[in-house]
C-alpha cells in the first residue's frame, strides 16, 4: 500500500474547518477509497510494467530512495526490501527513531540535513552494521545534547556530519561517545569554544576533522595526541591566538586560516613531521612560523598577516630548511625586503607570491637558488630596484610587477629569463627601447631619461601587459624577435606607435589591446598582422577605421567611444566574413553615410554587444538615432521632398510665367480693343 500518514493529514489540513465532522468522515472517506483505488491500479500497472520505481512521492533509483523536500516527518513505511541509501533531507523529521525510519536497519547511507531532528532515540544506529555516512547537519541537535543522553553506539558509521546545529563546547560528547570507526568528522558550524582532551576519546579512529566556523579559543593540551590516523584538520574561521608545541606528526593537512593567530611554534623535536599543507592566511602574524625542522612541507600559505620580516637565522644550523617547500605565499604583509639567504632555504620552491607587501628591493644573483621557480608575483610593492643575474630562474614563466611604478630597469633583465612567458607590467612607468637600442652610445649625461627595458629577442614571451605606463611612444621593431601572442598598450595617453612597431609580430600576435590612448589616428598598418584575431581600440580619437585587407582574419573588434563619422564600407566587407563580435556604441556616426555598412552589421551574424548604445547623427532627428531604427527610406525622403518642393517650385514659376503672359496678352487686347472702340 502506498498510501502515507502525510498524505492523509495534507488531505484533513486542506479541508475547511466549518465542515461537521460527520461530512468530515464522509469526504474524508469516500476520498480515501478513492485515493486507495486509484493508487492500488497504479500501483498495480507500474508493479506489471517496471519493478517500482516510485514510492509516494519519492524517487526509487536502484537501491536508493530519494525523497529530499517533501514536507515529511518520517520515511515512507513501505520502503523497498534492500534499500541501502535515504535521502530524508529537507523534511519536516523531528523525531529520529526506528518508527521514523520505517524499522529498517540495513542503510549504507542516511542524508538526515536540514530536519529538525531535536530527539534521537538512544541506541537507534547500534544495530544499523552497514551504516557508514550519517548526514545530521542542519537540525536541532543542541536539544538532543540537552537532554545528556548519549545517541549510543555508531557502531559501522566512517563518516558523520554534525554542522550548523547549535552545538556549543562539550556537546559532541553525546554523538561521539561510542564511534569506533568514525574516520570522517565534520562540526563545522557550531558555536564550539573548547576541544577538550577527551572529545575524541571515543573515536580513535579519525583520519579528518573539521571544525570550521565555531569559536574555538583554546585546545587542551593533548586533545589531538591519541588520534593516530588524523591527517586532516580544519580549525579555519575560529580565534585561535597560538599554537606553540605543534607536535601532530602524522598530521598532513593542518588549516588554522582566519582565526587570530599571534604565533605557531613546532615542538623542537628531531622526528619527522608529515605535514604537506599548512594554512596561516588571515591572521596576525608578526613572525615566520616556527616550522618543523625535519618536514616535508609543500605548501604553505601566510598571506593576509602581518610579517615585516622573514626572521633572521644568522647560524646557518639553526635555520629551518624547507627543501620540499613548492607553493609559498606571504602576499599582504608588510615585508620590505626578502633576503637572498632565504632562498636557500626554499631550493624547490615552484610559485613564489609577495604581491601586496612594501618590498623596495628584489635580486637573485646565485645562480645555485630558485632553480625550480615557475611564477612569482611581486605585484603592488614599491619596487625601485630588481636584479636577476645570468642563469638565476631557468624555469620562470610568470613575473607579475603590475603596480609598483618600476622606471630603471636593467635595459637586457628579461633576456636574461629564458623561459619567461607571462610578463605583466601594468601600472609602472617604463619606456620601451628601440631593437638596436645600444646605451653605450646614448649620452651619459641623459641617461637617466633614456633608460628603457628591451622586449626584442625576449625568445618565449608571448604575454605583455604595458598598460598603465606613461608610454609616451613605441619605437620601430620593438618587439622583433619576441613571438608575442598578446599585448596590452592601454592607458597610455597620447602614446605614439611608430609606424614600424608592431614589425616582426605578423605571424604570431593574436590579441592587441589599444585602449584609451588618445589616438587619433592609428599610423600602423594593422593589416599586416595575419594572425591578429582579436583589437580594442575603444575609447580613442580615431576618425577612421583602420584598414585590413582581404587576409584579416579579425574575430573581435571594438570601436566604442571614437569619433568615427563614417565607417568604410569597403572595409567593413573585408571584416565581415571573420568577425564574430562587434562594438561600436559611442560614435558620432553617420546615419545615411553609413547605409550599407549598417545594413551589412544588421544582415550579417555579427554580434554588437553593445547595439543598444550604437547611435547615428540624422539630421532630421534632434536626438541620435539607434541604428537598428535606421531605415533606406529614411535617408531617401529627404530628396524626395526637395525633388518634390522643386517640381512645386518649377510648377510655380512656370504657372506664374503663363499667367502674366496672359495678362499681357489681355491687356494689349484690350488697349487694341479699347483703341477700336475709341
Ligand atoms: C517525539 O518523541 C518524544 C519521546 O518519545 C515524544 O514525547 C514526543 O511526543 C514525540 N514528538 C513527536 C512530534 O512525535
Ligand atoms: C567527509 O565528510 C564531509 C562532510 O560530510 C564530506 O564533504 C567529505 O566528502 C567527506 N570526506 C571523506 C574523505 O569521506
Ligand atoms: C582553509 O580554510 C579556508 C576557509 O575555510 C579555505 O578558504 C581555504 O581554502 C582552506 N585552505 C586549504 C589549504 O584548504
Ligand atoms: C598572489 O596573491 C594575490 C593576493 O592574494 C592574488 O590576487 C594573486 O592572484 C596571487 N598570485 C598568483 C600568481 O597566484
Ligand atoms: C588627446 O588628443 C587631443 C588631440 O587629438 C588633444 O587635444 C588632447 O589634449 C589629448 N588628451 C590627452 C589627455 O592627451
Amino acid at each position: 500500500m502506498l498510501l502515507t500518514l502525510e498524505r492523509e493529514t495534507q488531505i484533513r489540513k486542506k479541508l475547511p474547518y466549518t465542515l461537521t465532522r460527520s461530512i468530515k468522515m464522509v469526504v474524508l472517506s469516500t476520498m480515501k477509497a478513492f485515493q486507495l483505488l486509484f493508487l492500488l491500479l497504479v500501483s498495480c500497472a507500474v508493479a506489471s510494467t517496471y519493478p517500482p520505481s516510485r514510492l509516494s512521492s519519492c524517487q526509487v533509483v536502484q537501491m536508493d530512495v530519494l525523497c529530499s523536500n517533501l514536507s515529511l516527518r518520517r520515511a515512507p513505511v513501505n520502503l523497498p526490501p534492500g534499500v541501502q541509501m535515504l535521502d530524508l533531507s529537507r523534511n519536516q523529521v523531528q523525531n529520529l527513531s526506528q518508527e521514523t525510519l520505517a524499522n529498517r536497519n540495513g542503510f549504507h547511507h542516511l542524508k538526515l540535513h536540514s530536519n529538525k531532528i531535536h530527539f534521537i532515540q538512544p541506541g537507534l544506529f547500534r544495530n544499523m552494521t552497514k551504516l557508514k555516512v550519517l548526514d545530521l547537519s542542519r537540525n536541532h541537535l543542541n536539544v538532543v545534547a540537552l537532554s545528556k543522553i548519549n545517541i549510543g553506539a555508531l557502531t559501522a558509521v566512517e563518516s558523520l556530519d554534525l554542522s550548523s546545529n547549535g552545538l556549543y563546547t562539550g556537546m559532541s560528547d553525546y554523538f561521539l561517545a561510542d564511534s569506533p570507526s568514525l574516520a570522517n568528522l565534520s562540526l563545522n558550524s557550531n558555536s564550539i569554544t573548547k576541544i577538550a582532551q577527551n572529545t575524541f576519546s571515543g573515536s580513535l579512529g579519525l583520519k579528518k576533522i573539521s571544525l570550521q566556523n565555531n569559536v574555538i579559543m583554546e585546545i587542551e593540551e593533548g586533545a589531538f595526541d591519541s588520534l593516530n590516523h588524523l591527517t586532516e584538520l580544519d580549525l579555519s574561521k575560529n580565534s585561535i591566538t597560538c599554537i606553540t608545541d605543534f607536535n601532530l606528526y602524522n598530521l598532513k593537512v593542518l588549516n588554522l586560516s582566519k582565526n587570530s593567530m599571534e604565533l605557531f611554534e613546532s615542538a623542537s623535536s628531531d622526528t619527522f613531521y608529515n605535514l604537506l599543507y599548512l594554512d596561516l592566511s588571515e591572521n596576525k602574524m608578526p613572525n615566520f612560523p616556527l616550522l618543523p625542522r625535519k618536514n616535508m612541507l609543500k605548501y604553505l600559505d601566510i598571506s593576509h598577516n602581518q610579517l615585516q620580516t622573514i626572521s633572521e637565522c644568522p647560524e646557518k644550523k639553526t635555520c629551518v630548511l624547507l627543501s620540499h617547500l613548492r607553493y609559498l605565499d606571504m602576499s599582504y604583509n608588510q615585508l620590505r625586503t626578502i633576503p637572498e639567504y632565504f632562498f636557500c632555504l626554499v631550493k624547490s620552491l615552484e610559485v613564489l607570491n609577495v604581491s601586496n607587501n612594501c618590498i623596495d628591493s628584489f635580486s637573485v644573483s646565485s645562480e645555485s637558488l630558485l632553480q625550480r621557480v615557475r611564477i612569482i608575483d611581486l605585484s603592488y610593492n614599491s619596487l625601485q630596484s630588481l636584479t636577476f643575474e645570468e642563469k638565476t630562474l631557468p624555469l620562470l614563466e610568470e613575473l607579475i610587477l603590475q603596480g609598483n611604478n618600476l622606471a630603471t630597469l636593467d635595459h637586457r633583465i628579461f633576456q636574461r629569463l629564458p623561459s619567461i612567458k607571462y610578463l605583466q607590467l601594468q601600472k609602472n612607468n617604463l619606456k620601451v627601447c628601440a631593437s638596436e637600442y645600444r646605451p653605450e652610445l646614448t649620452d651619459p649625461n641623459h641617461q637617466e631619461s633614456h633608460r628603457c627595458v628591451s622586449f626584442s629577442s625576449v625568445r618565449n614571451l608571448q604575454f605583455l601587459y604595458l598598460s598603465e605606463n606613461n608610454l609616451g611612444t613605441l619605437p620601430a621593431n620593438a618587439f622583433a624577435n619576441t613571438p608575442l601572442k598578446f599585448l596590452d598598450l592601454s592607458l597610455n595617453q597620447g602614446l605614439d606607435l611608430d609606424k614600424e612597431s608592431l614589425s616582426g609580430l605578423e605571424d604570431s600576435l593574436d590579441h592587441l589591446i589599444l585602449r584609451e590612448n588618445n589616438i587619433s589616428s592609428l599610423n600602423t598598418d594593422l593589416s599586416t598582422l595575419r594572425s591578429l584575431k582579436h583589437v580594442d581600440l575603444s575609447t580613442n580619437q580615431l576618425t577612421s577605421l583602420p584598414t585590413w585587407n582581404k587576409e584579416s582574419s579579425i574575430e573581435s573588434l571594438n570601436l566604442q567611444n571614437n569619433n568615427l563619422v563614417t565607417l568604410e564600407y569597403s572595409t567593413m566587407l573585408t571584416l565581415k566574413s571573420s568577425l564574430k563580435t562587434l562594438y561600436m556604441g559611442s560614435n558620432p556616426l553617420s546615419c545615411c553615410k553609413n547605409l550599407g555598412s549598417l545594413y551589412m552589421v544588421q544582415q550579417s551574424a555579427v554580434v554588437v554587444p553593445d547595439i543598444a548604445s550604437v547611435t547615428c547623427i540624422h539630421e532630421e532627428f534632434s536626438e541620435p538615432v539607434n541604428i537598428e531604427k535606421v531605415t533606406v527610406s529614411m535617408c531617401h525622403t529627404k530628396s524626395t521632398k526637395s525633388y518634390i518642393i522643386i517640381v512645386i517650385l518649377t510648377l510655380l514659376v512656370v504657372m506664374s510665367m503663363l499667367a502674366l503672359l496672359v495678362k499681357c496678352c489681355r491687356s494689349r487686347k484690350q488697349k487694341y480693343n479699347r483703341r477700336f472702340r475709341a
